[in-house]
């Protein structure tokens, strides 16, 4: 790829200014300055800018611990996005939520730059289990427990079984399969109850780190990220 369209993917700047910069002799690759934005770069050549090593890694992996308030879509004209609250280097690597969570729904949100792995996720077939606290505005009663566990007909679709925990009398940790529109909301619904909060936990075998706080994120460590591609049966990329 040409250098100048390569420091744009990593966010640089837009195609003048990345130039711009090259032009400067402010990158080096491979250790030698080059000042032709249009120099070929393979996709291991070391990077540097202004002197500082480039991250070039084409395929990240993020969790973020999703606030209240703001959409789950890469953006919008009016309101704030979970992309808006990252550094513009996701966006550009089209590093993308996983599925998505309501705009009051808080907690557990991947995202990744693997489109592969994106799309086996949320694949239908592959069951990917989500785990929710919920917080609801009536008891929760044993009965409650058995209509999740036996699957429910909503109107536009039956879920498959779920499976509902009674911490308090009003909380209860929920288990899902599969994905479906305001899904947990709707369940609770049926049983004759609303959503008050809604926070999710786990995403397959992601768990909500205990040290990642509302409205941050960080990059997948490598059990984690192995894991997930594991879960979908894929090679990791190299
Ligand atoms: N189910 C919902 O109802 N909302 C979410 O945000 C996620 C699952």
């Amino acid at each position: 790829m040409r250098l100048d369209r390569r420091l744009c993917e990593l966010a640089f700047g837009t195609r003048k200014e990345v130039q711009a910069l090259i032009r400067q002799g402010l990158v080096t690759v491979g250790g030698q300055t080059v000042r032709d934005p249009g120099q070929h770069t393979d996709d291991a050549a070391v990077i540097t800018v202004k002197g500082t090593a480039v991250d070039t890694r084409r395929i990240r992996h993020l969790i973020m611990n999703k606030p209240a308030g703001v959409l789950t879509a890469a953006r919008d004209a009016r309101q704030q996005t979970v992309m808006d609250l990252l550094p513009p280097v996701y966006g550009t690597l089209s590093c993308m939520p996983v599925g998505r969570l309501d705009r009051d729904t808080t907690g557990l949100l991947f995202f990744t730059s693997d489109g592969e792995l994106n799309h086996r996720l949320l694949s239908p077939q592959r069951h990917v289990d989500k785990t929710y606290r919920a917080q609801v505005d009536a008891d929760l009663t044993q009965e409650d427990v058995e209509r999740f566990a036996q699957g429910m007909d909503l109107g536009d679709f039956v879920t498959e079984t779920a499976e509902l925990v009674l911490e308090g009398p009003r909380t209860g940790l929920v288990t899902i399969h599969e994905g479906k529109f305001h899904q947990v909301k709707r369940m609770f619904e049926a049983v004759g109850k609303q959503v008050l909060l809604l926070d999710r936990l786990s995403f397959g075998p992601l768990k909500l780190p205990k040290d990642l706080p509302r409205g941050t994120w960080r990059e997948l460590n490598r059990e984690e990220i192995q894991s997930l591609y594991r879960q979908v049966g894929m090679e990791e990329p190299v």
